[in-house]
């Protein structure tokens, strides 16, 4: 098979690596991908929205299926572009339609769906301009610390969580008002869950699905879990509370119900979906949906994952998931993220990049990278991935580590704490 894969962070390298490792694969093109994914295919410079380019390069290169990374083309409508075009129609693409990727694009949107099909979630409220004073009302019947969302994608950034009652409706007028674009023009509020967060996949052929690999990300810039979010400075798997009693309740709460709602709404879904939860006591609840796999936490799923990707994708496509099984790597993974010094603030771009040649027993996943007269150079504030494998966790961070010192570009910073609050089960 000829596979295009769309997107060019961490992540598009990790499902790069995997797919390049199928015995069903061809041949694999990334557009645009990044100098990592080009060691594993050929990259093609088209932007992941530039559908009729996409649409050239699909009939150009004879394409038999196309993987979608991010969740922007999905929420853009790549698949339905695919869909309604006639000399596309029978290429599968993996990824939801427009209307599914609101799981993601609209946390209105998968609030009430999950109402609706009884996923447990925090108790919220939407609102616009038009119910303000409600909203308003809503947030004095809760207690701090208040949970502010913008409906719409906001880059990661549309979630304030504040403690003080007259500041989150001064934020909440802010957010309504533009703050974050079109993105808050509607507010979801929500009540605080405490408890602590991993992320759970699950593949789907709109039917059946197969569970993947759990993990965990960190998200904060700083050690022990403090300032800024990043887009995720690292990832564990396996996840030790995640254990088979509450993966039973996720499967049983909220993916069977999940699966079975996007199907019984019509919603024709074939793809990956990314459950954000958080383990309140013992309790399952959904924080977030998302319509794409996570980064980094494919740079770990991918490691644990043993089964031939493609052929799973092959399943998506054909709607025979439920005859295909999902084999995981008994070992544990682990990533740890080099970023830019500054990020997810201010940083600067174009640092000569070296010591890969050193690294042994770790596999690199590259993020913001580019090539520049010749050098391998920072492009982005999340810069490479540093994955690892071990018998335990430990002996893979220690592994990661030892690789994240080895790779010097200037202002590099990394978190030598992740991993560290969770432990192994003896
Ligand atoms: P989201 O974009 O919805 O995933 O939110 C970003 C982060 O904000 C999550 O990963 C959580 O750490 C935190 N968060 C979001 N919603 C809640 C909530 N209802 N209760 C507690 N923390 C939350
Ligand atoms: N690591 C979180 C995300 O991909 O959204």
């Amino acid at each position: 098979m000829n596979i295009l894969l769309l997107g060019s962070g961490g992540r598009e390298h990790a499902l790069a690596w995997k797919i390049a490792q199928s015995t069903d694969l061809n041949h694999l093109y990334i557009a645009p991908g990044n100098p990592g994914t080009a060691s594993v295919g050929t990259n093609i410079p088209v932007a992941t929205d530039d559908f009729p380019t996409l649409k050239k390069v699909v009939l150009e290169y004879a394409i038999d299926m196309v993987v979608v990374g991010p969740e922007d083309p999905l929420v853009k409508g790549v698949v339905d572009y695919f869909r309604n075009d006639e000399d596309l129609r029978e290429i599968p693409v993996i990824g939801p339609d427009k209307t599914g990727a609101q799981l993601e694009g609209s946390k209105d949107f998968s609030k009430k769906f999950m109402l609706r099909h009884h996923v447990p979630t925090a108790k919220y409220m939407s609102v616009t301009g038009k119910n303000l004073q409600a909203g308003i009302e809503f947030l004095k019947t809760m207690q701090a610390p208040y949970v502010l969302k913008a409906d719409g994608l906001a880059a990661g950034k549309g979630v304030l969580i504040l403690n003080d009652l007259d500041e989150t409706i001064s934020e909440l007028k802010n957010m309504l008002d533009g703050k974050f674009g079109a993105a808050s023009k509607t507010v979801v509020i929500e009540e605080f869950l405490s408890g602590i967060e991993c992320s759970v996949f699950v593949i789907t052929d709109g039917k059946h699905y197969q569970i993947l690999p759990e993990a965990k990300d960190y998200k904060r810039i700083g050690e022990g879990d403090k300032g800024l979010n990043t887009g995720g400075m690292g990832a564990v798997s396996p996840v030790p509370f995640a254990d088979d009693v509450f993966m039973q309740k996720v499967e049983d709460r909220i993916i069977k119900p999940t699966v079975a709602g996007l199907y019984s709404e019509g919603i024709i879904y074939k793809g990956f979906i990314f459950f954000g939860l958080i383990k309140v006591g013992n309790e399952p609840y959904v924080i977030e949906y998302n319509a794409r796999m996570g980064d980094p936490e494919t740079e770990v799923v991918m490691l644990r994952l043993k089964t031939d990707l493609v052929d799973l994708l092959k399943g998506v496509a054909a709607g025979n998931l439920d005859e295909k099984s999902v084999e995981f790597d008994e070992r544990a993974a682990v990533t740890v993220m080099l970023v830019s010094g500054g990020y997810p603030e201010v940083y600067e771009k174009g640092k000569v990049i070296s010591g890969l040649d050193k690294i042994q027993g770790s596999v690199i996943f590259h993020a913001g990278t580019a090539i520049k007269d010749g050098n391998l150079v920072t492009s982005g504030g999340r810069v490479m991935a540093i994955s690892s494998y071990g018998k335990t966790k430990e002996e893979a961070l220690a592994q990661s580590f030892k690789n994240a010192n080895l790779v010097e570009f200037e202002k590099k910073y990394f978190r030598s704490d992740i991993g560290f609050d969770l432990k192994t089960k003896s």
